[in-house]
């Protein structure tokens, strides 16, 4: 019997290609690039599978060019980058890798708080620019984090991940959720509109999909309602904050600073007014960068494309309507 075919859009950590090696014959896109859409399109005509990252686009016209395609296994937990109700009309599932980098995430976008909050990227410029003579009483004087106010807008796994790590902090936590108020109060939140979220809190951290919903959910008039010594804080999606109003109200003082794991576009143009912004901390969708998390998020996307080149349930699908058996 013949061997499946896969296409692999990026070098994985080699657990993960081992073990979908002794499932299928596969093919790695060597660069550190991308593949262009068209190669992928191109790649996917006699394949039955395909092991995909956020920064590709998979859209219907891409399925229709793999008629054989039985499973598509994107390797991030969010799937904005391809085109679900696409693969439904298709009946391909969709896998993705929640809960692995959940604590991962969750400590990074912590760590972004307080390297925000205490201004840790300003002090290590401070002295690469010869300015530190001295101790002085005032100067890099940052905000507290303890005894805060953290709002979570968006209350998943990685929004109560945050809630955890704040209560070591003794900080009071609003959530803005559809989540019920018995399950934020059991996280330790209290559930809140997200108008008052923005109104009362000193950190504020997003957590939500990528949706036609949740784009540009932070624009002028939210950035308005936040504190002027508020923080904010995105290790979801750049989308989910319009971009334009966030320079205009970090340059303001509108809200004192932010830190940014995800940019609108990516990655970030070089001359984007809010690379130079001293309140302004942006890093290169990093969140879930430890070699442990990555390895298992690899290791997952190969266990959903084997599952569905064997015509099995995903073990984590995004669109279950279409698994078989259901
Ligand atoms: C994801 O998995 O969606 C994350 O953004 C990757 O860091």
């Amino acid at each position: 019997m013949s061997r499946d075919k896969v296409f692999v859009t990026r070098q994985l950590p080699p657990t993960a290609l081992e073990r979908l090696s002794a499932h299928c014959d596969f093919e790695v896109w060597q660069e550190f690039m991308p593949p262009p859409y068209e190669v992928i399109r191109e790649k996917v005509g006699d394949q039955s599978g395909l092991i995909c990252l956020l920064t590709d686009r998979i859209d219907g016209p891409l399925m229709d060019a793999g008629p054989g395609l039985k499973v598509i296994s994107n390797m991030a937990v969010g799937f904005d980058n391809v085109d679900v109700a696409a693969a439904n009309e298709r009946g391909i599932p969709v896998g993705n890798t929640p809960g692995v980098l959940t604590e991962t995430t969750a400590d990074f976008a912590f760590a972004l708080l307080m390297a925000v909050a205490r201004r840790i990227p300003e002090a290590t410029r401070y002295i690469a620019d010869g300015k530190w003579r001295t101790w002085h009483p005032t100067v890099l004087a940052g905000q507290d984090i303890f005894g805060a106010t953290l709002g979570i807008v968006g209350f998943g796994r990685i929004g109560q991940a945050l809630a955890r790590r704040a209560a070591g902090f003794n900080v009071r936590v609003l959530v803005d959720t559809l989540e019920p108020e018995a399950e934020v109060s059991a996280a330790g939140g209290e559930k809140v509109s997200l108008d008052e979220l923005l109104r009362e809190s000193d950190y504020v951290s997003l957590h939500v999909p990528m949706t036609d919903d949740t784009h540009h959910l932070i624009g002028k008039a939210e950035l308005t309602a936040m504190k002027p010594t508020a923080i904010l804080i995105n290790t979801s999606r750049g989308g989910v904050i319009d971009p334009s109003a966030l320079y205009e109200a970090l340059r303001d003082g509108e809200i004192l600073g932010a830190g940014l794991d995800v940019t609108e576009p990516e990655p970030i143009a070089l001359d984007d007014p809010l690379l130079t912004l001293d309140n302004c901390l942006i890093v290169p969708h990093i969140a879930s960068a430890s070699v442990a998390t990555r390895t298992k998020m690899a290791e997952m996307a190969v266990a959903n494309l084997i599952a569905g080149l064997r015509g099995l349930p995903l073990p984590t699908c995004v669109n279950p309507e279409v698994q078989p058996g259901t």
